[in-house]
């Protein structure tokens, strides 16, 4: 199994993550992060990090499409392992639906 960055983490981008993550397999796009799904250990310390409850186990119902788009984007952004700014609107952001459609980006972020 692995775990996942779901839905509402994409434009907020919180980053506590991947304060703990002991294997560094965060990587960041412009508006949300993923996991790598081959790296993580499945030791689950990420997900009461999450301010935004966006980080799951792919043992859950409906992850996954989650599990590929995580794969997917881990091969092309850059890792990510210390913690920085959220997203400007990521307050107003949290809990919206649909975010994939509004606010996903294929982009790069800057990892660090
Ligand atoms: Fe990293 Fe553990 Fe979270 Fe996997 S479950 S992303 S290994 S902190
Ligand atoms: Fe995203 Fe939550 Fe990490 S919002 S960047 S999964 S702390």
């Amino acid at each position: 199994m692995t775990y996942i960055v779901g839905d509402n983490c994409i434009g907020c981008k919180y980053t506590d993550c991947v304060e703990v993550c002991p294997v560094d397999c965060f990587y960041e796009g412009e508006t949300m992060l993923v996991i790598h799904p081959d790296e993580c250990i499945d030791c689950g310390v990420c997900e009461p990090e999450c301010p935004a409850d966006a980080i799951r186990p792919d043992t859950e119902p409906g992850t996954e499409e989650w599990v590929e788009l995580n794969r997917k984007y881990a091969e092309l952004w850059p890792v990510i392992i210390t913690q920085k700014d959220p997203l400007p609107e990521a307050d107003e952001r949290d809990g919206e639906q649909d975010k994939l459609e509004k606010y996903f980006s294929e982009e790069p972020g800057e990892g660090g």
